[in-house]
C-alpha cells in the first residue's frame, strides 16, 4: 500500500501543527508525571511501552500502564511485539481507550526485548516491521505512529529505508531517535541522520535525542527540518523543559529557572498524583527515583536523597521536603 501525505497530518494526528512530544519512558512517563508535563506547556504524551503479547495474556501490569484521564489529551499508547497479527488485534482491543494515535515501539534496545526478536531488533526486519505496520493499520482507525531508531549498529544504519518501507506500509508519522541500537544511550544524537528521514519520506517525522534546553529545540528543528520534536531524559525532575522549549519556539524569553521552592512543591505535587494513581505503598516508592532527578542541585541533596529512600508514607514525605525548601539551592 504507498500511503502518501501531506505536512498537515502533523495537526491532523499530534493536535499542534509543530508538537513537542514527552518521549515514552518505561518506569518515568506514567500518568501522573504525564499530567504534569501537559500543564507545563508540552503538546503530547505518550504512555510507557506495553507488550501486545502481555496485553494478549491479559497480564494485570499493563493496566496501570494503560491508565489515561481526559486532562492529559492527546496522548498516544505506545504498544512493542513481533507478530504482525497479535499486534493488530491488541491495537484494536485498546483504541476506544481515549488514546489520540498508537504508537509502535521499533527502538527499544534492551536485551530481553530485542532477543525476542521485538524493539529495535525490528530495525533488522523491514519487511517483518512493514507488515506489523499495516496489520496494525487495517485493525484500527486511529493514526499509526512508528518510533525507532538510526539502525542497529554502526554497519547497518538503515533508518531512510526503514522510514521508507513504514510510510509504504501505512504509518502516519515516524519518531526517529538519532542514535543506534548498538549505542544505548551513549555518544550523541545524530541530528543530520534525521535530516536525511525526514527528507526521504512525506510523512511527518518527529526528531528525538538531546534535547535538553529550548536552545536545543531550536537547533534540532534548524537542523534536521523536522516536523514535531520529542523530548524523554530532559524532562526527568524537570517537567519545566517544556516551558522552556515552548517559549523558545514562540521567540519568546527564556522562562526563569524554577526555585528550590517550586521544584520542592512540584515534587509533592508529583508524590500525591502518583499516591492517587497508584496506591500510598507503590507511589511513594515509585516516587524516590523522580525525587532523586527534583532535587538534584538542592543543599544536602545527596542525605535528602537518603532520608527520602526510607519515607513510606505521603504526610513524611511532605515533612521532610518542607525542610528542604527551607534550604534552598546549593
Ligand atoms: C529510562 C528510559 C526508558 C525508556 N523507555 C522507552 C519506552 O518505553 N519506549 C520508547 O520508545 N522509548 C523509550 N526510551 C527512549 C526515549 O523515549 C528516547 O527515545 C531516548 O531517551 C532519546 O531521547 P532523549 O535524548 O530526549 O532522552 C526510554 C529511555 C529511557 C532513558
Amino acid at each position: 500500500m504507498i500511503n502518501r501525505k501531506d505536512k498537515t497530518d502533523t495537526a491532523a494526528i499530534y493536535g499542534s501543527a509543530f508538537p513537542v512530544i514527552l518521549g515514552p519512558m518505561a518506569g518515568v512517563t506514567d500518568l501522573a508525571f504525564r499530567l504534569l508535563c501537559r500543564e507545563q506547556g508540552c503538546d503530547v504524551v505518550v504512555t510507557e511501552m506495553i507488550s501486545a503479547k502481555a496485553l494478549y495474556y491479559g497480564n494485570k501490569n499493563t493496566i496501570p500502564l494503560m491508565q489515561t484521564d481526559e486532562r492529559e489529551a492527546p496522548v498516544g499508547v505506545q504498544i512493542f511485539g513481533s507478530e504482525p497479527e497479535l499486534m493488530g488485534q491488541m491495537a484494536h482491543k485498546i483504541e476506544d481507550r481515549g488514546f489520540a494515535f498508537i504508537d509502535i515501539n521499533m527502538g527499544c534496545p534492551v536485551p530481553k526485548i530485542v532477543n525476542n526478536h521485538e524493539g529495535s531488533a525490528l530495525m533488522k526486519q523491514p519487511e517483518l516491521a512493514g507488515r506489523i505496520v499495516s496489520e496494525v493499520k487495517r485493525a484500527v482507525s486511529l493514526p499509526v505512529t512508528v518510533k525507532f531508531r538510526l539502525g542497529f549498529d554502526e554497519e547497518h544504519k538503515n533508518a531512510v529505508e526503514f522510514a521508507k518501507v513504514l510510510e509504504d506500509s501505512g504509518a502516519d508519522a515516524l519518531a526517529v531517535h538519532g542514535r543506534t541500537r548498538e549505542q544505548y544511550y551513549s555518544g550523541r544524537a545524530d541530528w543530520e541522520a534525521i535530516r536525511q528521514v525526514k527528507e526521504a519520506v512525506r510523512v511527518p517525522v518527529i526528531a528525538n535525542g538531546d534535547i535538553y534546553s529550548g536552545a536545543d529545540a531550536l537547533a534540532i528543528r534548524e537542523k534536521t527540518g523536522c516536523d514535531g520534536i520529542m523530548v524523554a531524559r530532559g524532562s526527568k525532575g524537570n517537567p519545566w523543559i517544556f516551558r522552556e522549549i515552548k517559549a523558545a519556539l514562540a521567540g519568546e524569553p527564556v522562562p526563569a529557572e524554577p526555585t528550590a521552592r517550586e521544584r520542592v512543591e512540584m515534587l509533592l505535587r508529583h508524590a500525591a498524583l502518583c499516591v492517587e494513581y497508584k496506591g500510598e505503598y507503590t507511589g511513594i516508592r515509585e516516587m524516590r527515583k523522580h525525587a532523586a532527578w527534583y532535587t538534584t542541585g538542592l543543599r544536602d541533596s545527596s542525605r535528602l536523597r537518603q532520608e527520602v529512600n526510607q519515607v513510606t508514607t505521603l504526610r513524611e514525605l511532605e515533612q521532610l521536603l518542607e525542610s528542604a525548601a527551607e534550604g534552598g539551592e546549593r
